[in-house]
């Protein structure tokens, strides 16, 4: 046997056998929505390859039944609870009302994963499954923290966007909703606010954190009560308690905020080297347009075959004045009045046709991994932002130069042309999309390697406690010492009052006294 074996063998063995390695992740992650579910599947694939073992909850099940340790529960049923039209919902409501308004479909959404028999039969009683870790979708179901309790495991949160406010709240970040980070806010834009706008975005988070808090937590820790038994600790301190949350806040493109090192920046780790090959046609087409050719896409969650009839109108005559083919994301057979230019696909390897060098424009909702994608490929971009972050990060790319902001409930067919023209023609926007790209992929890690290592890191010391913030544990009115404030402005306040009291009465008395003096003096003078 070469020595060289015998050293591969060794360090394969030393791979997979080390303290902390060769762990059972259970991975829920309900939400009904391809693009989060790439994210949270790009993390979940790399810790198989890293020798884990993995049960995965989710709605986009891969099916592969080569990949071995890694079994998959399927709960695609969750897209039946959240069919909306993303459009008209966004016109309706502010964030938060949507947020609040959609209580019930959240509370379905766990129920849907508590009372699921393959997971019921994980975490009854009598079962006899173990886990070292769990991974969950960190957006609206503290419930699925049961099961960490269940199996007495670390739990790690994970968003493929970058955290909610109850997140930062948690884990004891300070809550700003006067500052831009803030997608939560409608509204907020990059410029500076006024006193108004800081004041209505204060009233609306701390609202919302209130009914987050309370309201909302009381769902579901009734929910969690149906069906783990009523001696379960509070969900707020278990979610206190979650050892990390892997987010997607990466500095050169959204708005950088102050935070405490439970919060992990991932990134951008969905971006593949490895492209699904484009279908035969589509290679065609998208080769032979020498002219260039534009992307439309609103991402998986906004459909475009849901555009009013008025509006698809506009983009429809938008694209046939150009003479650049257009290839578009349309989930109907059929487009009324498609002109020749316009080629429809109902589904498509999204950075396959980023990375085609005809590309010139892509047109999207602003979705962060969409941004992410057109940044990889350098592709400038215009966003019709429609739901979530997606206002905030095409404004964060406006401001970088790389893209331009529509309306996607005013836009006509002049706005169209006009912003697409002005990318084409103006190439400040692929140079600035370029050295975006370049600052982007300056790291000192790959994304991955580092959700891994962190992941690994958690398994092997059994949770991270030593990265919990106190000021997670302090109420909201000690955290930026707000009752502190409070009691100073108060006795200043009430210093003053008595101070100007004893002025204003020194004054009387004086007034008087002169006064008096006065007549004395008369009186004296008349004897
Ligand atoms: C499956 O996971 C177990 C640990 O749970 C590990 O010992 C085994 O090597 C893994 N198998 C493969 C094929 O990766
Ligand atoms: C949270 O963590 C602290 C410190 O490790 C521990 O004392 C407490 O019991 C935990 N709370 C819950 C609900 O698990």
């Amino acid at each position: 046997m070469s020595r060289h074996f015998i050293t591969a063998t060794l360090i394969a063995i030393v791979g997979v056998l080390h303290p902390g390695c060769a762990a059972r992740i259970l991975g829920i992650f309900p939400f009904p929505s391809f693009s989060h579910q790439i994210v949270f599947r790009g993390l979940t694939l790399a810790l198989r390859e890293r020798g884990h073992e993995l049960v995965v909850v989710t709605p986009n099940p891969i099916n592969d039944p080569t990949l071995k340790n890694y079994t998959e529960i399927d709960v695609s049923f969750m897209y039946e609870h959240w069919r909306l039209d993303w459009i008209s919902v966004a016109k309706k409501y502010t964030y938060y009302d949507f947020i609040m308004q959609s209580t019930p479909t959240f509370s379905t959404i766990t129920e849907g994963i508590l009372s699921h028999p393959k997971l019921q039969k994980l975490y009854e009683p009598e079962s006899r499954e173990t886990f070292d870790l769990l991974l969950f979708e960190a957006l609206r179901w503290p419930a699925v923290l049961l099961f960490a309790k269940r199996y007495e495991i670390p739990a790690i949160g994970i968003t493929s966007l970058s955290p909610t406010n109850q997140v930062h709240y948690q884990f004891g970040n300070p809550i700003m909703p006067s500052q831009p980070p803030y997608w939560n806010s409608r509204g907020i834009g990059f410029e500076k606010l006024t006193f108004w706008q800081r004041l209505c975005n204060f009233v609306q988070t701390w609202r919302f954190l209130f009914y987050y808090r309370t309201t909302y937590m009381q769902t579901q820790q009734e929910i969690a009560r149906k069906y783990f038994g009523n001696d379960i600790p509070d969900l707020r301190d278990l979610e206190k308690n979650v050892s990390l949350v892997f987010t997607n806040q990466q500095a050169p493109i959204t708005f950088v905020r102050p935070s405490v090192p439970k919060i992990i920046d991932i990134g951008g780790f969905h971006i593949s080297d490895r492209h699904e090959p484009l279908s035969k046609d589509l290679r065609m087409i998208l080769d032979e347009a020498t002219q260039g050719f534009v992307y439309m896409s609103l991402g998986t969650n906004t459909k475009s075959a849901s555009l009013s009839n008025e509006m698809r109108g506009e983009f429809i005559a938008a694209f046939s004045e150009m003479p650049y083919t257009v290839i578009w994301k349309y989930e109907d057979d059929l487009l009324p009045g498609q002109p020749d230019n316009v080629h429809t696909v109902k589904w498509i390897p999204q950075q396959s046709v980023l990375a085609h060098p005809n590309i010139k424009v892509f047109i999207y909702q602003g979705g962060l991994q969409s941004t992410e994608e057109a940044i990889s490929h350098a592709v400038p971009v215009i966003g019709l932002p429609v739901l979530g972050d997606q206002t905030s990060n095409i404004d964060k790319i406006v401001s970088l130069g790389v893209g331009k902001k529509l309306d996607i409930s005013s836009v006509d067919r002049f706005d169209l042309v006009e912003a697409i023209q002005s990318i084409v023609r103006d190439d400040s926007y692929k140079r600035s999309m370029l050295k975006l790209r370049d600052l982007v992929r300056d790291k000192p890690y790959d994304s991955l390697e580092n959700a891994v290592w962190w992941t690994e890191y958690v398994i092997r010391h059994k949770g991270a406690p030593h990265l919990h913030s106190t000021t997670a544990d302090d109420p909201w009115y000690q955290r930026q010492d707000i009752d502190l404030i409070f009691i100073i402005y108060t006795a200043i306040l009430t210093a003053c009052t008595i101070a100007l009291r004893v002025l204003y009465k020194l004054l009387a008395y004086s007034i008087y006294f002169l006064k008096h003096q006065h007549l004395i003096r008369k009186k004296e003078k008349v004897y």
